[in-house]
């Protein structure tokens, strides 16, 4: 795609008023840039704090003595911003929409009864002898106690740390220990799809490892009814302790700096990391971006497709949202079920204006042809957001064109979970578009490209995506491995923050994310790193070696692709590849699970030992010329097995 395709926002869209026009948003990127502090001390009072802060910035990128710390004076707490804050004005007006699984079921919840939920189960987790700095895992499916389990955590002061409910038991273990969280809030089953999916087993199961024996109790929320096995000095029925409850609750004055929440995401190496956010800097990061990039307006109808297990989920689904008193989606089942049809569908039942979804989801959806999209009006939407990777233009067009009815604008929202928010995207009504770009920084966000020396580049180029300053949003820290995070984020290029991905700056200012420069795969929007692949793969018997990498696929935009060498006495099958494929959904999730695995006597590797990966990716992708310098392998003719091994699959 040319950078000269260029999509201005429609004058229809810009004469019903917007946030930012492009002179403001010059203005005040150019002021946020100029005097940081100034900017952030007044954009902070988007939120109420109870304390209010003095200091707005400290922040140090040396990895020696790295420091980000923002209105640390300053304190306020999250629920009484979503929540108790929005009941004078819009106590009546609906906080969520869930849809269920089932097209049939729906329910509306208003700001006052979510409030009191809310207040409820703080009380409840009180009860249970939570206090504050306690950890407590959610694993859950997108219901809306999730979201009243995530809001109560944060009215009392205990961090969250929510698990995606596709992960497995063992993954669900690894992140209790890690955060050492001795309560774990969960349902019966989940539903996706008309599929059970065994919540509490699992957790029963990640209980009975060591990594897990640590949890003292369960709260289980009832979602199917299907059955399950009781401890009854450790698990608790969630109605059970709802009942009498009070509704009464004062929620707890935080520090800006006390954390709010954990979440684990997959680096270049090693178990999965828990990324720190922590309360004040996060909340106004979320609720200004929240409310700049989607425009927003008090009618507006939010639906964001991400679950709550993911970044997004927490904050575009429930924080940004709620945090503006805006309405919020919530969509328990999955795009395909009943049909195809159902997006559309969900948009038309409760008249959604704005659609936020990831690019994999658009593919999918495309790859059905229109027919199942425009058995829909959705004449309700405004406005259209993508996420999660990289989106190609194709991709771009047929969701402007179909799905928004070439209406609506799209915002590409490029940032992490590390990010906290959004960086990068076109503001509505300030940037225009260019299928396949990023587009422009936040207020505040400075992006520069580095070599892989380091060097600044200037102008149009290509090279490493970096942030050379701080924002209220970034992490603070890896739960209980600060000196991981120095040497992950600040060491890689000492002084500004490593992101990790590639990117392009075209001639107007453009950034265009190339994707990830490291050993991380986006698969389907969901991040896995390569060395939790391989370390699952040679866990099973068979195995004795394995090199996962990434290779372009369709509707994935990236599939995992494994080479295996087998132990002495085993041999190729396709038993073996499917009982292979069967233990990595055990031992991390269907996520993780290999698209294609091929045989392979041994690894190209360097003399030092190192696995050549740049080859592999290479030869995964069937581009058998130009595999570039091979002499320096330990032995350069297992490339040519690989290649052979590779042409008689394909
Ligand atoms: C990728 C998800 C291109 C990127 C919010 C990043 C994107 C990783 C985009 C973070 C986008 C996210 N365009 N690539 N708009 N958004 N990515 O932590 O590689 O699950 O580093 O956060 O997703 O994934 P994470």
């Amino acid at each position: 795609m040319s950078d000269a395709t260029v999509i201005p926002v429609p004058a229809h869209y810009l004469a019903a008023g917007t946030r930012n026009t492009a002179d403001e948003y010059a203005t005040r990127y150019a002021e946020s840039i100029a005097n940081p502090d100034a900017f952030w001390a007044k954009e902070a009072q988007v939120v109420d704090w109870m304390k209010p802060f003095t200091q707005v910035k400290d922040v140090s990128f040396n990895p020696e003595d790295l420091r980000i710390k923002w209105f640390a004076d300053g304190e306020l707490n999250v629920a009484a911003n979503c929540l108790d804050r929005q009941l004078a004005k819009r106590g009546d007006k609906t906080a969520i929409i869930w849809e269920g699984d089932d097209p049939r079921e729906s329910r509306h919840i208003t700001y006052r009864e979510l409030h009191a939920e809310v207040c409820k189960f703080a009380n409840v987790l009180t009860a249970k002898g939570v206090k504050k700095g306690d950890r407590v895992t959610i694993y859950m499916p997108m219901i809306p106690e999730a979201a009243v389990a995530m809001l109560a955590c944060t009215r009392i002061g205990a961090p969250h740390s929510v698990v995606f409910g596709g992960f497995s038991p063992d993954s669900l273990a690894g992140r209790i220990e890690d955060c050492g969280s001795t309560v774990v809030i969960t349902a019966d089953e989940g539903l996706r799809g008309s599929k059970a999916v065994p919540l509490k087993a699992n957790v029963d199961n990640a209980i009975r490892t060591p990594a897990g024996s640590g949890v003292t109790t369960v709260i289980v929320v009832r979602r199917t009814g299907g059955s399950v096995n009781w401890d009854n000095k450790r698990d608790f029925w969630y109605h059970d302790l709802m009942t009498g409850a009070s509704a009464d609750h004062a929620a707890v004055a935080m520090n800006a700096e006390d954390p709010l929440f954990i979440l684990y995401t997959s680096g270049s190496t090693g178990k999965p990391k828990g990324v720190l956010h922590t309360t004040g800097g996060y909340l106004v990061y979320v609720t200004s971006t929240f409310a700049n990039m989607f425009d927003l307006r008090e009618d507006d109808v939010f639906w964001c497709t991400a679950d709550v297990g993911w970044v997004t989920g927490h904050s575009y689904l429930l924080y940004g949202p709620l945090a503006n008193g805006a309405t919020t989606v919530m969509f328990e089942g999955v795009p395909q079920y009943p049909d195809w049809s159902r997006i559309g569908k969900v948009v038309d039942k409760h008249h959604v204006s704005i659609l936020y979804t990831a690019p994999t989801a658009i593919r999918a959806l495309m790859r059905e042809g229109d027919g199942p999209t425009l058995e829909s009006s959705r004449k309700s939407l405004r406005l259209l957001g993508s996420v999660g990777e990289p989106i190609n233009p194709e991709a771009w067009n047929w969701y402007h064109r179909v799905v928004g009815d070439s209406r609506c604008p799209i915002i590409d929202t490029w940032w992490q979970t590390e990010t906290g928010g959004v960086l990068i995207t076109p503001l509505p009504g300030a940037v225009d578009m260019k299928p396949g770009s990023a587009s422009r920084p936040y207020f505040g966000i400075k992006p520069a490209i580095l070599d892989n020396d380091g060097s600044l580049m200037k102008g149009v180029c290509e090279g490493n995506l970096v942030i050379t300053d701080s924002w209220p949003g970034q992490m603070r820290s890896i739960y209980g491995d600060h000196k991981r995070f120095a040497e992950t984020y600040f060491n890689v290029f000492p002084g500004v923050y490593t992101t990790g991905d590639g990117a392009r700056r075209d001639a107007d200012d453009y950034y265009w994310i190339t994707g990830r420069v490291d050993d991380v795969l986006n698969v389907s929007g969901h991040r896995m790193g390569t060395a939790e692949v391989e370390s699952a793969l040679v866990s099973h018997v068979a195995v004795a070696e394995a090199a996962v990498v990434g290779f372009p696929h369709d509707i994935k935009g990236q599939g995992i692709f494994a080479y295996v060498t087998l132990q002495e006495g085993h041999e190729p099958s396709e038993e073996l590849r499917k009982a292979l494929v069967i233990h990595v959904r055990a031992e991390i999730g269907p996520i993780a699970a290999p698209d294609q695995i091929q045989w392979a006597p041994g690894l190209p590797k360097t003399r030092s030992g190192k696995i050549m990966r740049r080859i592999l990716r290479k030869i995964a992708a069937n581009e058998f010329d130009g595999l570039g310098d091979t002499s320096t392998l330990a032995d350069p003719s297992v490339v040519d097995s690989l290649v052979q091994g590779r042409r008689a699959e394909a």
